[in-house]
């Protein structure tokens, strides 16, 4: 269960009021969800069983899938988040879409002694799961919608979005508010998706998409989008049908 104090300390960067309940802040009420429904698998993400296998079964197993067997563990692909954004003792690190939180877990530890690693999530069952498996004073969980996230501008030193831009309504957007929200200087790295060039592996990539409810990013396609936002030295790596990119927003805004 987080601690109180690191609850207040996210009120603090909050633009809007949010009721504590359940060991996270939560923006949502009532609303069973953030934003407009998507499709399976983000309906999959608010069950209460697919919590409980999602970090030790699920998403290793489909990540790989994903991936290829070129592509980056579990483990690996936290130590490439938390690299790619370079954190440091003291600061402020968003993981959007944290699911049960193993990323924000990680980011707490590398923020430590005093900085404050917030994972947000629009399903209550997710959150629940991540505040189970929290002990930390420097993690706290919001309930929110990932395309809005609902705190004030120039916040966060960094922000980590894996597995989850494919599944929002409004991808687009949602980056809209992730260089809203960054401070001049902060890095950002994403874990997407990217259908394949070759013309019959797109046309499989894209009709797994939609049976899925997920948008499949082109090649180069997320880059294009940070650069158009002010990112500077965007990285852009490929596993299989996945995308890794990283970027550093612009200090002259
Ligand atoms: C596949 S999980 C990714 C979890 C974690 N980032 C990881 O890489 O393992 C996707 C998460 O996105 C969340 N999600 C989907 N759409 C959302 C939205 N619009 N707002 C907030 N969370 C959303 C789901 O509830 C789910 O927990």
């Amino acid at each position: 269960m987080p601690h109180h104090s690191t609850q207040e300390r996210l009120a603090g960067l909050l633009a809007e009021p949010a009721t504590a309940v359940d060991g996270f802040l939560d923006t949502l009420g009532d609303a069973p969800q953030a934003g407009p429904p998507t499709g399976l698998t983000q309906r999959l993400m608010r069950t209460s069983l697919l919590p409980q296998v999602y970090e030790r079964y699920w998403r290793p197993v489909l990540g790989r899938f994903l991936k290829g067997p070129g592509g980056p563990s579990m483990t690996g692909e936290v130590e490439l988040a938390a690299e790619r954004l370079a954190l440091q003792p003291g600061q402020v690190v968003l993981d959007v879409a944290c699911g049960t939180g193993r990323f924000t877990r990680a980011f707490g530890e590398a923020v430590r002694p005093d900085g404050l690693a917030i994972g947000l999530d629009g399903a209550r069952t997710m959150l629940s799961r991540a505040v189970k498996e929290t002990s930390s004073p420097t993690v706290a969980y919001l309930r929110a919608d990932a395309v809005e996230p609902p705190l004030r501008s120039s916040t966060v030193d960094a922000i980590c979005c894996f597995a989850a831009l494919h599944m929002f309504a409004e991808p687009e957007r949602a980056l809209d508010s992730f260089a809203r929200i960054l401070r001049p200087g902060g890095r950002i790295v994403l874990l997407t998706s990217a259908r394949r060039d070759w013309q019959p592996a797109r046309i499989l990539d894209t009709a797994g998409g939609i049976a899925s409810g997920q948008r499949m990013f082109d090649r180069g396609e997320i880059s294009a989008s940070l650069r158009a936002r002010g990112f500077e030295e965007v990285r852009e790596q490929y596993f299989g049908v996945a995308q890794l990119v990283s970027g550093r927003l612009s200090d002259v805004r």
